[in-house]
């Protein structure tokens, strides 16, 4: 078997694993802070995170791929002996060849298929703004986890997957638990978020939170059971993928830039209006997510990555409660251990059926 690639003697696996846990509860607060915990007259443009999120992703799995591409063919079997002179040639075309089968692999009959996935994670990551607005931070990570319901729903309809006995009970259960955390956010109808930061946030609106993200669990499993479909079925390279995905999510990214221009500013001072250390900061968190993600499908798999989510609900709690003053009722406390028990329960091996990937599947 192929060896396992390490870093300092770790393997990949491990470290990209830890990583999206600390990644995903990192995003949660820095995002939770800054959209409630930043005067509202300060606030800058989800939409234009949005964007530059995938910008800057695309732009860095475009070089990963192509420092990835194969030697061109025609010096697998002759390499050019490099001298004085003629060293720098070889090397630029060289470069050349790979740039022309790289932009032929990324522009391969099949890459409109990325263009689903690509709009379903535009409206998915906007959505996510949306809810971090509006919900606690550890409200919204907790709620998050109903991803996991929607990604099997998806599985079952399109993929096919089967479900264990055991692993129906633990939707059922994920679904309780969800339901418990939401009733202390529904019971303060418009929350306000006191920060010990000295400020006292914008106001939130739960409802509104909540069904951000419901409608974002419901992309989200869409977009990840579309993704894994598109892998399985292509012997392209993850990187190259996720090039495309990023190209196809510029159109639409754009789209509520484009709807939310002020007509007396000019483009780019509305694109950037506000847009600070903590915009910057969102959106570096979110790059290396999207990168991450990548990574968990790579070196290890959707059972574990929904480990690494589940250990996030506890570091996002401790946070909250450390940095927001975030209440801790036994009504959060019961839906969160519910949650963690449902997401544990649901990644057990299962010896009697297939176990159901969650998500996208490793290649
Ligand atoms: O929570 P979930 O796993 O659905 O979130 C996926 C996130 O990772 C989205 O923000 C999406 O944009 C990003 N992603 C990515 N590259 C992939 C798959 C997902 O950047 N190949």
């Amino acid at each position: 078997s192929p060896p396992v690639p390490a870093l300092c003697g770790i393997p990949l696996k491990y470290i990209s694993l830890v990583t999206l846990a600390v990644q995903n509860s990192l995003l949660t607060i820095i995002m939770h802070y800054s959209r409630v915990h930043i005067p509202p007259s300060q606030s800058y443009s989800a939409p234009t995170a949005v964007l530059l999120n995938e910008l800057l992703k695309g732009a860095i799995s475009l070089a990963i791929a192509f420092t990835r591409m194969d030697r061109p063919a025609s010096y697998a079997t002759d390499p050019p002996q490099p001298s004085l002179t003629s060293g720098r040639f070889w090397h630029s075309s060289r470069v050349l060849l790979r740039s022309r089968r790289l932009a032929r692999e990324v522009f391969s009959p099949d890459c409109w298929k990325l263009s689903i996935p690509a709009i379903l994670y535009v409206i998915q990551n906007n959505l996510q703004y949306v809810a971090a607005t509006n919900l606690e931070a550890a409200t919204f990570q907790v709620s998050y986890q109903m991803k996991i319901l929607t990604t099997a729903a998806f599985s079952v309809l399109l993929l096919r997957k089967q479900l264990s006995a055991s692993q129906w009970v633990a939707l059922f259960f994920l679904a309780i638990g969800v339901g418990i955390v939401q009733i202390q956010t529904g019971a303060s109808d418009t929350a306000k978020a006191t920060s010990s930061l000295l400020f006292q946030g914008a106001s939130m609106n739960a409802v509104k939170g909540f069904l951000a993200v419901v409608a974002a669990c419901f992309t989200s499993g869409l977009a990840g059971v579309y993704f894994e479909m598109v892998l399985k079925n292509s012997q392209s390279d993850l990187w190259i993928r996720n090039v495309q995905l990023s190209a196809f999510s510029l159109l639409p990214a754009l789209v509520p830039i484009i709807l939310a221009r002020r007509p007396d500013a000019g483009f780019t001072t509305s694109l950037f209006q506000n847009f600070g250390g903590w915009a910057w900061a969102t959106v570096a968190i979110q790059v290396v997510g999207g990168l991450v993600t990548a990574m968990v499908i790579k070196y290890s798999d959707n059972i574990l990555k929904g480990f690494a989510t589940s250990l996030s609900i506890v570091i996002s709690f401790l946070a909250s409660v450390a940095l927001f003053d975030f209440r801790i009722t036994f009504t959060f406390i019961l839906g969160s251990v519910i949650v963690l028990i449902a997401t544990w329960l649901y990644n057990q091996p299962n010896r009697s059926s297939t176990p159901l990937r969650l998500g996208y599947t490793a290649v």
